[in-house]
């Protein structure tokens, strides 16, 4: 059974393209003119232009794929039914963290295509750390993390570059750290369940988060501890770009 077949069924409902992150993936592309997404999901980050082949194994997410996006094969990124070398890039989107064994995947993505290009997260990253919704409210997000092989080996096993990706303070894509400015979201159901850490952590440390979040933003402590962020248009929150 995957995750996403139990919690992606709101998924398109808050997770969108978020164009100028779009614009740092498809840059990194370069020319490739065949590209394989994997964890593909509903499909966000798909270049339009160039043909796209997707990966998801989740049903519940398959079936959320607009008309007319690229065709998709149930497959997962550890064993890619595809033969060597035969894409000019392989991406992938926010997925790494859900594979059962990442390096594997990447080697696979690396195996399958000549450029290779990954959003993902530095766990090591102190960015991550300092984020407020981590650091006051949701300290379990560390534990999700400690699973995750550190940046270095990913990149080192297929010998790629690392990209800070900063997110915009209005990112339209949902994404956990999405509403580093607009901490209200949070407390949006909806917005939620459109993001898995909060499914991993269990219901307890979801409702004490957003009990706690919810009180210190009626208080004024949210806004007094976050001063800074007020004037900020990014923020650098350990979002990595991997490109080989
Ligand atoms: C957070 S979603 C990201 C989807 C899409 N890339 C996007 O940016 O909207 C993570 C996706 O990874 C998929 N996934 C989980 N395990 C996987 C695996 N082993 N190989 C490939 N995809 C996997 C999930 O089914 C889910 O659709």
């Amino acid at each position: 059974m995957q995750l996403y077949d139990t919690i992606g069924a709101t998924y398109a409902a808050t997770r969108h393209t978020e164009p100028r992150i779009a614009a740092q993936v498809w840059a990194a592309l370069r020319d490739a003119r065949t590209v394989l997404n994997v964890g593909a999901g509903t499909g966000s980050y798909e270049p339009p232009g160039r043909d796209v082949i997707a990966v998801e194994p989740s049903a519940v997410m398959r079936a959320q794929r607009p008309a007319g996006a690229a065709p998709c094969v149930a497959a997962v990124a550890e064993s890619l039914p595809f033969q060597d070398q035969s894409f000019d890039a392989a991406m992938a989107f926010a997925t790494i963290h859900h594979w059962r064994d990442p390096i594997a995947g990447l080697r696979e993505m690396r195996r399958a295509a000549r450029r290779v290009v990954v959003f993902t997260i530095d766990a090591s990253e102190i960015g991550w750390r300092s984020f407020w919704l981590t650091r006051d409210y949701l300290p379990e997000f560390a534990d999700l993390l400690a699973r995750l092989p550190s940046l270095t080996e990913m990149a080192g096993a297929i010998g790629a570059r690392v990209e800070p990706v900063p997110i915009p303070w209005d990112c339209a894509d949902g994404f956990f750290e999405a509403y580093w400015r607009r901490p209200e979201a949070y407390l949006d159901e909806r917005v939620r369940r459109g993001v898995s850490v909060w499914a991993r952590v269990g219901p307890q440390a979801e409702q004490r988060a957003v009990r706690s979040l919810r009180a210190d933003l009626v208080s004024g402590r949210w806004a007094e501890r976050n001063r800074d962020l007020a004037g900020l248009d990014a923020a650098e929150l350990g979002l990595r770009l991997l490109v080989a």
